[in-house]
């Protein structure tokens, strides 16, 4: 998984960066490194039987024809190189924005632990020992290439008025299955035995999303006992509730983008209908079941005794209901058989080998103290960019207008990307140059990358001049607002500091719908900066004790709310992300973006129907 991946590349270091926070770098580095082999248990992440079926299934598709190495390199190598130095001045600013860097990546290290353990360790144990199945992360690494997925949103669902449901009871990311970049959702039964709750639905709805928006093949592991009843009024009867996810299943179909499935445990109401509406399953003998109300209900209802196996089980659905296409006797052989129905999609295979690169001037470790603390912790952007671009190098757009924010083009690991980044204040003149950048973006096809760092909302006019100053801004960010939402190109966006007020809808915030959306540890969500207001929004005249201590109140209740672990719990990002690994992630998505190009799309505009 990419926090892994992240912890792999944190030793490295591009040449001729040299910075005397290095050591204590490399000493947190460790540290982590450890952590997550921890979480691992130590396990080598090679899957050699795997890695064969693999290299057997790639081996029979056509390779890719046309190479433009040579051509993109030429281009990629005469950008400017940015001046990425720390200069002596800011070194009190890095260190405290380091400082606090340690504080919230070791809070994010520990709820990571907390959520790879499940519904812990005896639903680990009654999930293995008892029902005999492989762990939900076992069962990934059957059916993935690698271990290199992006998981999205692993710390969804913790401490949520509900209490803690980790993970959201459903893991959910993006990997490669036969060289072919694929969505899994799937549900983990050691949390209340798979059952959906509101979160895992929200979960489960923005995976499809993903799938829908980048035109990707959709996995579903299905171990599920449908609905967590006691909060069923949150999770049926609106429109964007449970059933939304077979509606999904179906309008995907119907666009050519393919649903398969695997029963790989006990598949009730709900978790029935996920793997019937895909349009291949799989279900695994005496561990897949799939019934709408299961033995003690049948019980209750006809007094009839019957085992879960004669109910629904694999030999039932494949030889007598029809719906699962395929029976595998073990897990092992319906992860197998899930990865030779993939390779049947008849995509053209992306190239194994990586475009050719080089990585920034640099050390990205150093992104650590460059993550600003709080928005007056802010060192201008171009640092950021000269430890995320290849070779540091960036063709800037209207260097000297508007240079609040800073646009431009840069590659990153060999993929061409327009950058739109927070400098400052969103001023107008600066508005009006993102909206051009964007529009250029748009007509050239180039995915856009936001590097979000808001500013704090801007204080009320004084005078009239200045009244007239905001409207003119107002004017111009609406402008870039409609730039942004209606730019035919990839957005990914990364928040890398404050994500505040409308400046963050500018800078393609969740509801401008962005394909991805990470947030650094440090970053911070919210309507407004609790720490840059001296007054409660509309208590400006009050002068009493009590609404001193109502402001104080309110002070933490928004401190606590505008952490990134608190967006991230309720699914309002995709996920939290190191920023030493902000580049690998952010190649990894402009590689998923780009995938439909090399789909094969027929024209038939109907989803498939299980007979
Ligand atoms: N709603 C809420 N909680 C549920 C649940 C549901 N639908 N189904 C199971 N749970 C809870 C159990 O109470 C138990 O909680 P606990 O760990 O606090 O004791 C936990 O999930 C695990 O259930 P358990 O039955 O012990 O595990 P299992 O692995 O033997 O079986 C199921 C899992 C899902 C197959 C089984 O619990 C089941 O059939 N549940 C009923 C499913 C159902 O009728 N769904 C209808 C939804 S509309």
């Amino acid at each position: 998984m990419w926090n892994t991946v992240a912890l792999c590349s944190l030793g490295k270091r591009p040449p001729g960066a040299a910075s005397p926070l290095l050591p204590r770098l490399q000493t947190l580095n460790r540290v982590f490194e450890r952590k997550y082999q921890d979480l691992c248990h130590g396990k080598e992440p090679a899957r050699s039987l795997q890695n064969q079926g693999l290299k057997r299934t790639r081996d029979m598709l056509p390779c890719r024809l046309v190479s433009n190495k040579a051509k993109h390199k030429r281009y990629a190598k005469t950008y400017p190189v940015l001046d990425g130095r720390i200069l002596s001045v800011y070194r009190h600013v890095f260190e405290e924005n380091l400082r606090n860097s340690e504080a919230v990546i070791k809070r994010y290290s520990e709820l990571l632990e907390t959520a790879s353990k499940g519904g812990g360790e005896n639903a680990i144990l009654r999930h293995t020992q008892r029902n005999k199945k492989l762990f939900v992360r076992e069962r990934l690494k059957l059916l993935l290439d690698d271990e290199s997925f992006l998981e999205l949103s692993p710390l969804a669902g913790l401490d949520l008025p509900y209490g803690d449901v980790p993970a959201a009871g459903c893991l959910t990311g993006i990997g490669k299955i036969c060289g072919v970049w694929c969505v899994f959702m799937a549900n983990d039964a050691t949390v209340k035995g798979g059952t959906i709750y509101p979160i895992g639905v929200k979960k489960q709805l923005r995976a499809q999303e993903i799938a829908l928006q980048n035109r990707l093949c959709s996995v579903y592991l299905v171990d599920s006992g449908g609905a967590f009843l006691p909060l069923q009024s949150e999770l049926f009867p609106d429109k964007l509730h449970g059933g939304r996810v077979f509606y999904n299943e179906a309008i995907m179909s119907a666009m050519r983008i393919p649903q398969v499935a695997v029963v790989c445990g006990s598949c009730v109401a709900g978790g029935a209908y996920v793997p019937t509406m895909a349009e291949e399953a799989v279900i695994i003998d005496k561990i897949g079941t799939l019934f709408l109300a299961g033995p003690p209900l049948v019980k209750a209802a006809t007094g009839e005794d019957v085992s879960p196996e004669d109910l629904g089980g694999a030999k039932l659905h494949s030889q007598v209901s029809g719906c699962s296409d395929h029976f595998a006797s073990s897990e092992e052989e319906a992860y197998e058989c899930i990865r030779n129905v993939i390779s049947t999609l008849n995509y053209r295979p992306l190239p194994e080998e990586a475009m050719e690169h080089d990585s920034p001037l640099y050390s990205p470790d150093e992104l650590l103290g460059l993550a600003p603390r709080d928005y007056r912790c802010t060192l201008p952007v171009k640092l950021i960019l000269s430890r995320l671009m290849d070779g540091s190098r960036f063709q800037e757009f209207k260097a000297n207008y508007g240079t609040t924010l800073v646009t431009g083009f840069g590659h990153v690991e060999g993929c061409l990307v327009g950058v739109v980044a927070s400098n400052g204040e969103l001023s107008h003149d600066a508005a009006l140059k993102g909206s051009h950048f964007v529009q250029l973006c748009g007509q050239r096809g180039v995915p856009i990358l936001f590097l979000q760092n808001t500013a704090p909302q801007a204080p009320q006019p004084a005078s009239l001049s200045q009244a007239e100053a905001h409207s003119n801004r107002l004017k111009a960010q609406a402008s870039m607002m409609a730039a942004v939402a209606c730019a035919p190109v990839p957005k990914i966006t990364i928040v890398i500091g404050g994500c505040y007020g409308t400046e963050s809808y500018v800078m393609c915030g969740r509801s401008f719908s962005p394909n991805f959306l990470f947030l650094w540890p440090n970053a911070r969500v919210a309507l407004v900066d609790s720490r840059h207001f001296s007054a409660a929004p509309g208590a400006e005249d009050s002068d009493s004790a009590g609404d001193e201590s109502e402001l104080k109140q309110l002070k933490e209740k928004l401190e606590e709310e505008s952490s990134a672990f608190y967006s991230s719990a309720r699914l309002w990002d995709d996920g939290v992300i190191l920023p030493q690994n902000t580049r690998k992630v952010i190649a990894q998505c402009l590689e998923i973006t780009a995938q439909h190009k090399s789909q094969v799309v027929s024209p038939c505009p109907h989803p498939v129907i299980r007979m």
